[in-house]
């Protein structure tokens, strides 16, 4: 009878039928085992009882013997700009493990944007052609080994496998776009906003290119920004300011060059001269993460939100099969892109959806409707969703696939959506402030057309708001949190929850303190707060070792917009990959 109410508020006849199938909640063993711990609003990590924290590297931390430590006194020149590219980037965030040995590993780890307020001396306001080019070394991609040393990992500066790749690194680009991208020139240079990420069976590191308007602008007025540039967020003015001191990121003088960002970037980690590839085939949008998953007969299947209020959720289903230890370039490559369609009656919290195909020639992608090739689709791939009736989601976040699930069941965030004007049935909110967690599932394998979902969790205040707001059943006063974003399953199947919310911990969020990251059982849907992070950061990327008795945690941001921060070490605010490790050794989250 209780399970009635897990969506306050709604009628309770939806309320039956949405859990028909929760069977599940009864027979579950209990994952969550640790103490749970408050919300808070305090300048460092905290940990469940039993758990401690350790820094393995802050953003400025050389990757290299001749690499400087970080400079306090943040004088920016030639060597200052050289150095960033030879140390640990800004605001860390996807990150993936690759095994070396029982006891060293490779972690590649974005970068995803900088913090010129807290990086410079005048916080951003008086940029310098060196201070861009400052920024343009301190974001991309850091890839560096790491050894078990005692109870943690540290890094081993000068590892045949320390790279760093910026803004400027030589990177291919192949699929169907390949030519329109790159026109006479044979590579494109630099990866931008790397967000989330993903990992390939056959060893390599997807980085997943986001909010790539935020460092292009135009210096010319009678420039007019055509429709693709407008859908993409591109405006006048950047977020950055490189526009004004890189003629390449000025888009009236190079407008090519908008579209050599905004992929999937496959990388090598285990080689460091290898040239990573921008993959066209699965799409030119802001990307958020790379869910990759191989179907029963080998059909490799990557899942991929656009986080951007009210764009779409995209597959990509490979013509190619994966064969086991086969690097086939190929997979990636070839196959179809496929967009989400979410069909249900509102206040039902599940239904049934479409994928369709963003093919050439089909679903009215043609000349007509403005579409010239598949490559002009790819491209374009907000536009084409448009024309074949995607649905606009509250801004997809990461993708996590539950392996143990029967039914390969799939969880996406929704972090959240203050621009969306009416309510539809997989985003019930029509200003949805909390976000919410989507799980999806097909019937017979990934290939398929058709899909079901349901909502796993309605983020809410359930101690001072009604209705929808308040949250799911799941949401109490201890757990309760908003703007659900990095999403990952550990080996024992526990739903791992980061977020990037509202931290004011004030009115509509009060008592939800510091971003934070939660654990959920995708099976009772029980939710309990694992850690809290410092003051004003974002808590996103997460590893675990291969028997997950160690998690890299990823602090993106401590201090954004001068908050008072000074996490990690007193002094500047520096975003920082932790590790988290049980006193007794035991498993990340018993
Ligand atoms: Fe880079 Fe959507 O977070
Ligand atoms: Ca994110
Ligand atoms: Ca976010
Ligand atoms: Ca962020």
């Amino acid at each position: 009878m209780q399970r009635r109410n897990f969506i306050k508020g709604a009628c309770i006849g939806s309320m039956v039928a949405f859990f028909a199938n929760s069977k599940l909640l009864a027979s579950s063993k209990k994952l969550l085992t640790f103490e749970e711990v408050k919300a808070n609003t305090d300048d460092k990590i905290t940990v469940p009882k039993g758990y401690e924290a350790k820094i393995l590297i802050s953003w400025g931390d050389p990757l290299f013997k001749k690499a400087k430590q970080y400079d306090e006194s943040k004088n920016i020149d030639k060597n200052a700009v050289t150095n960033a590219s030879l140390s640990f980037g800004d605001n860390t965030d996807g990150m993936n493990i690759f095994k070396l040995s029982k006891t060293r590993a490779i972690l590649a780890v974005n970068n995803e944007y900088i913090n010129p307020e807290i990086m410079f001396k005048h916080n951003g306001k008086n940029l310098s052609k060196d201070d861009i080019l400052y920024e343009q070394n301190s974001l991309g991609v850091s890839i560096f080994e790491i050894e078990k040393r005692g109870n943690f990992y540290s890094v081993v500066l000068d590892s045949k496998y320390n790279r760093r790749i910026t803004a400027h690194t030589k990177i291919a680009v192949s699929g169907p776009a390949k030519s329109s991208v790159l026109g006479k020139e044979k590579f494109v240079y630099g990866t931008l906003n790397n967000c989330a990420n993903g990992k390939t069976p056959w060893g390599t590191y997807l980085t997943c290119e986001e909010n790539i308007d935020d460092f292009f602008g135009f210096n010319d007025n009678e420039f007019k920004l055509n429709e693709n540039l407008k859908r993409y967020g591109f405006s006048k003015e950047s977020l950055y300011g490189w526009e004004k001191f890189d003629e390449r990121f000025d888009i009236s003088k190079n407008p090519q060059e908008a579209n050599k960002f905004g992929w999937v970037v496959e990388i090598n980690p285990f080689d460091k001269n290898s040239t990573p590839v921008k993959r066209t085939a699965l799409g030119r949008f802001k990307h958020e993460n790379a869910e990759l998953v191989i179907d029963k007969d080998g059909t490799v299947v990557v899942y991929m939100g656009d986080d951007e209020a009210n764009e779409f959720l995209y597959k990509f289903v490979s013509k190619h099969k994966y064969k086991k230890g086969v690097a086939n370039p190929k997979i990636l490559d070839e196959g179809i892109l496929y967009v989400a369609k979410f069909d249900g009656k509102e206040d039902d919290f599940r239904g049934k959806g479409k994928w369709i195909a963003l093919e050439f020639g089909k679903n009215g992608l043609n000349k007509q409707n403005g579409f010239d090739s598949q490559a002009d689709i790819l491209i374009n791939a907000r536009l084409a969703g448009t024309v074949v009736g995607a649905t606009p989601m509250d801004r997809c976040e990461w993708i996590a696939s539950h392996k143990e699930s029967g039914q390969k069941e799939l969880f996406v965030s929704l972090t959240n959506n203050k621009a969306r004007t009416q309510a539809n049935s997989a985003n019930p909110r029509a200003k949805n402030i909390y976000g919410h967690i989507i799980k999806f599932w097909q019937k017979n394998t990934h290939k398929d057309e058709e899909f079901f979902w349901e909502i796993f969790v309605l983020a809410g205040q359930p101690d001072n708001k009604s209705g929808l707001y308040k949250g799911s059943k799941n949401i109490n006063t201890q757990n309760k949190f908003n703007s659900p974003d990095g999403l990952k399953f550990d080996k024992d199947g526990r739903l791992w929850i980061q977020t990037d919310g509202n931290y004011s911990n004030k009115g509509d969020f009060e008592g939800m303190g510091n971003n934070c990251m939660l654990a959920a059982d995708p099976s009772s849907g029980e939710l309990k707060r694992f850690l809290v992070g410092p003051i004003a950061c974002e808590i996103t990327g997460l590893a675990f070792n291969e028997d997950s008795t160690i998690a890299f945690v990823g602090i993106q941001h401590p201090g954004e917009n001068l908050a008072p921060s000074t996490f990690p070490n007193g002094k500047t605010p520096r975003s920082s990959i932790v590790m988290i490790r049980k006193l007794d050794g035991g498993v990340i989250g018993t």
